[in-house]
Formats: C-alpha cells, structure tokens, sequence
C-alpha cells in the first residue's frame, strides 16, 4: 500500500496485537512482582512523552550518540556499503538515521513500530526530506516478529539500533533478539547497534529521574492507558515513578510505586496494592564493550568496530553476520 502524496513511501500494517494488552496487564498484576511489558508504553502519547524524555538534559544519551553519527558517518558508511536495505526496528521519530541516510544512500531504509499512527507520520515526512528514498513501513511488534515487507528490494540487509533499546530486554531476550536479527540479515549482513555503557551510578540515575518529571510521566502514561483502554480506576495521585541502578545486575530499573495500601479494579478484576508495593515496568541494561562482543558473538555476529565518546558513555559497534 503507497501513500498517496508519495510513491515511494510505502506502509505496511501487521497489526500488533491489542487483545495482548489486556492479557499481559491482568497477567503482570497478578504475578507475586507485578509488572507490565514496557512495550505498552507506546501508544501514541507515550511515543510522544518518550520524544520529550530524549530532549531532557539529564539524558545524555542522544547528546553523545548523535555525534559519534554525525563524527563517524563516513567509516559506518564505508562498512555498510551501498545500496543496502536498512532496516530499523523500533524507528520511533526516525531522528537518528537522518544523520546517516546521505552518506550510506541505502536502496531501502524499512522502518519497524509498533505505535502506527507514529510511524505513518515519521515515514512521510522522512520521505518528503529525503525524495530519494524508498521507505517500507511495517508496523508491528518487533519483540514478536521481525518481518519484511514482500515489496522490499533485495540486498545486504544491515539493521540499525540505535538509542541503546537493546538494553531494554533482559539477558536471555537479548540474546534471542540478536540471534533474530542474524537471521534476518544472514550471513554477510551487518548490525549497527548503540549501546549504552557502565558507569557511574548517579549519572545513570539522575538520566532516568529528569528535573522537569517527563520519564515520569512516561511511566505513569502505562496507568492512564491501562484507564482509558481496560476501563481502569487508577488514581494517578496515588501512584509515583522510581527510577534507580541496580548495580549488581548493570542496569536501571523502573518501577511505579503505590503511595498508599489500595485496591484498582481493572476490566472488572480488582487488584490489591500495599504501600510501597511496585509494578516493575522497564529495565535498562549498561553493557561494558566486552560483555556486549560476547553477547553478540553467541549470536552469531563479530564486532569489526566500535565508537565511543572521550567520556566512555556510550558505545557505537559494527557487526558482520558470520
Ligand atoms: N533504550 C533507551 C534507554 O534504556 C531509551 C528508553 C527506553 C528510555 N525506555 C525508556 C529512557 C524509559 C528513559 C525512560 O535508555
């Protein structure tokens, strides 16, 4: 399906399962450690909070990776080659492969959300910035499935990650995660992949607790969607964000913590709450460059270059499918 004002821009609906909302909801409720799927998160407002968490200050994240893109374009360039079919699961605003398009000029960049609406919006106006190129939108779950269009053109496919979203999966999903796009990108294909690194403890914490309270708000948009789409009556007042480094297992830990003992009913099922009880709703793990190779190595990958900033923050790598 094209869009009508442009023939190159294509969107392509797998309709990520809804139904799965309400199941991983009551499911996560119910367990002994509640907790929500972070993927839920994006919904059309969330998508948008998580574009304002990326403008926050405290978030060194996009800062620092920008200019390793904007410094290193030319030798990512170089590794990816021409006319490759990029392929970027989780695009979101397709800010960060603007940085690149003009120097890796790929036959195809495919971009992959799970939020439609966003990524309709996204890939028209990157198709109206870049006249050039081909966009083959695919809306779907990519923690479910990494499908292709049928329409896109063949040839070496490279997936680009940026914005360190594998650290959102834990070990063994991370694994599962690398191993798929190996597949999908087969042998001789490439990963260009960000990834966020150990470091200090309170610079971590101080980036997934803004001043301005938009991560907050971000997490607490689970609870307003769980309102609007499950007919739930959580009284957001009575719900705060805590975002803290869990350093013996290397990543960021985000919870929502009741206030107050209380009860929330949900779709007619009533859920109880004690005070300080938490809904764990997304972990972000910080890899050192090492635990990262070994991870992508099990995966079938090897690492032929990495990108880092003069404070070590971040880390760019580039793997080939072996
Ligand atoms: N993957 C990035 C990170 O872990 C971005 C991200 C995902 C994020 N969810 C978030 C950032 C929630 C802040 C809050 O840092």
């Amino acid at each position: 399906m094209t869009t009508a004002t442009n023939p190159k821009v294509s969107f392509h609906d797998y309709q990520p399962e809804l139904e799965s909302f309400r199941a991983a909801v009551l499911l996560g409720l119910a367990r002994e450690h509640k907790q929500i799927p972070p993927k839920f998160f994006y919904d059309e407002r969330g998508s948008q909070l998580f574009e304002d968490i990326l403008e926050q200050a405290e978030y060194y994240i996009p800062t620092v990776e920008k200019r390793l893109y904007q410094e290193h374009a030319a030798d990512m360039a170089q590794l990816i080659g021409r006319d490759a079919v990029l392929i970027e699961p989780g695009s979101g605003s397709c800010e960060k492969v603007q940085l690149l398009l003009e120097t890796i000029r790929p036959a195809a960049y495919v971009p992959m959300d799970i939020s439609g609406d966003f990524l309709r919006k996204a890939s028209c106006d990157l198709g109206a910035a870049f006249p050039w190129l081909h966009v083959y939108a695919a809306c779907l779950d990519f923690t479910h499935e990494l499908r292709l269009p049928a329409a896109v053109p063949e040839g070496r496919r490279v997936v680009f990650i940026p914005g360190s979203s594998l650290g959102n999966f834990d070990l063994p999903e991370a694994q599962h995660f690398l191993f798929q796009i190996r597949q999908l990108v087969g042998k001789g294909g490439g990963l260009l992949i960000g990834v966020d690194r150990k470091k200090d403890k309170a610079v971590l914490e101080r980036a997934y607790n803004d001043a301005a309270g938009v991560t907050a708000d971000f997490n607490l948009n689970l609870l307003v969607r769980i309102n609007q789409e499950l007919e739930g009556n959580f009284d957001l007042e009575a719900f705060r964000h805590e975002a803290f480094y869990n350093e013996q297992l290397g990543r960021i830990e985000m919870h929502l913590i009741s206030r107050k003992a209380q009860t929330v009913s949900i779709d007619g099922e009533v859920f109880r709450f004690a005070e300080g009880e938490s809904i764990h709703t997304e972990n972000s793990y910080k890899y050192h460059p090492q635990e990262f190779g070994t991870l992508a190595q099990a995966a079938g990958f090897q690492s032929r270059q990495m990108w880092t900033d003069a404070g070590q923050l971040f880390g760019i790598y580039y793997l080939d499918g072996i």
